[in-house]
């Protein structure tokens, strides 16, 4: 791809979790699981961005709606020329309400997907033509260097609730792996969803178009597609609800009979009623999140969230 004379990547060559170890290992467990990072082959990705456009999903909306209002005081409480690191290829119109506020030196979006990445540059540098933008291709759990400016103050933006895919212990471990990345004095800019109705949570993942049960299924067919499964996708249940216990939103794929599958040459038995669990999405009052961070080694800084107090954008400093 030509990029802008503003704009770099730089590709670490990630390598990819085995999509195949991820399944027999998952299906081979008591409760059958599929780790839900692999909803995101280009399919996938296309459904979830149907999805992040319903009517019944409210967190991408809302967040944006958070963002655009905040812009200037997010910019003042940032300060001055600050190198802007993304986690993940978000929309660009997050990002964009973001730049257009802040004081940002360098932009340094991190996926590792090169062409969601080249995709985020080319809508980013189309609309600001000076901007410097390093993208790099890697995989953001793992360690990686940071290009730019090293002495420049670094913020870290994770928006889109997707903290709340990890279950807390986790979700504090990769938060507090990111405090050598941004540095003395460096903050990060997190969207986390809120806990609210279970009837306003649950209708936001059983659409009644199906986009969530298709996006769901989809798992199933990617099974097939790309290990050679033998999953009749039409034979499993979209299922999802709020656990209050743990505060998430459980995604499940229920056999509607029992039926035996197999992937790449293993067999895999499934009872009337078994499921196998997709994704959790987990859920949090402010303070629960702000307790969170403080764990990982963050003063909690500021907090927004919309009137309707949906979703929450939390701005987080490194303690010293
Ligand atoms: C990406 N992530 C934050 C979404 C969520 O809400 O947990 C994924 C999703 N799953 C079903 N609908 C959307």
């Amino acid at each position: 791809m030509n990029l802008p004379p503003n704009a770099e990547l730089h590709d670490y060559s990630p390598t990819p979790v085995s999509f195949r170890k991820a399944v027999i290992e998952g299906l081979g467990q008591p409760q059958k699981t599929l780790p839900c990072q692999f909803f995101y082959d280009a399919n996938g990705s296309r459904l979830f961005e149907a999805i992040c456009e319903l009517p019944e999903y409210y967190p991408t909306r809302t967040e944006l709606g958070i963002l655009e209002a905040i812009g200037p005081e997010l910019g003042e409480q940032v300060g001055p020329a600050v190198r802007l690191v993304e986690f993940g290829c978000g929309s660009s119109r997050k990002v964009v309400a973001v730049l257009q506020d802040m004081d940002v030196s360098t932009y340094v979006p991190v996926d590792i997907s090169r062409s969601a990445l080249e995709q985020l540059v080319r809508d980013v540098t189309r609309r600001f033509g000076e901007l410097e933008v390093q993208a790099v291709c890697a995989d953001f759990t793992e360690s990686f260097d940071v290009p730019g400016d090293d002495g420049t103050r670094t913020v870290g933006f994770y928006p889109g609730s997707t903290i709340g895919n990890l279950a807390p212990p986790s979700a504090e471990r990769f938060l507090s792996g990111l405090r050598p990345l941004l540095g003395p004095g460096g903050m990060i800019i997190v969207g986390v969803d809120l806990v609210k109705s279970t009837e306003v949570i649950e209708r936001a993942y059983n659409d009644a178009a199906g986009v969530t049960a298709a996006f769901n299924r989809n798992l199933l067919e990617r099974i097939n597609r790309e290990l050679g499964g033998t999953f009749r996708p039409e034979r499993f249940e979209h299922r999802a609800f709020f656990n209050g216990e743990e505060s998430r939103v459980e995604m499940h794929l229920v056999s509607r009979a029992p039926q035996s599958v197999a992937v790449d040459g293993v067999a895999i038995e499934f009872e009337k009623g078994e499921t196998n669990h997709t994704e959790n999405s987990y859920k949090y009052s402010l303070e629960a999140f702000r307790a969170l961070a403080g764990r990982a080694g963050y003063q909690p800084h500021e907090a927004w969230t919309d009137q309707e107090r949906l979703f929450s954008v939390h701005l987080l400093r490194v303690a010293p």
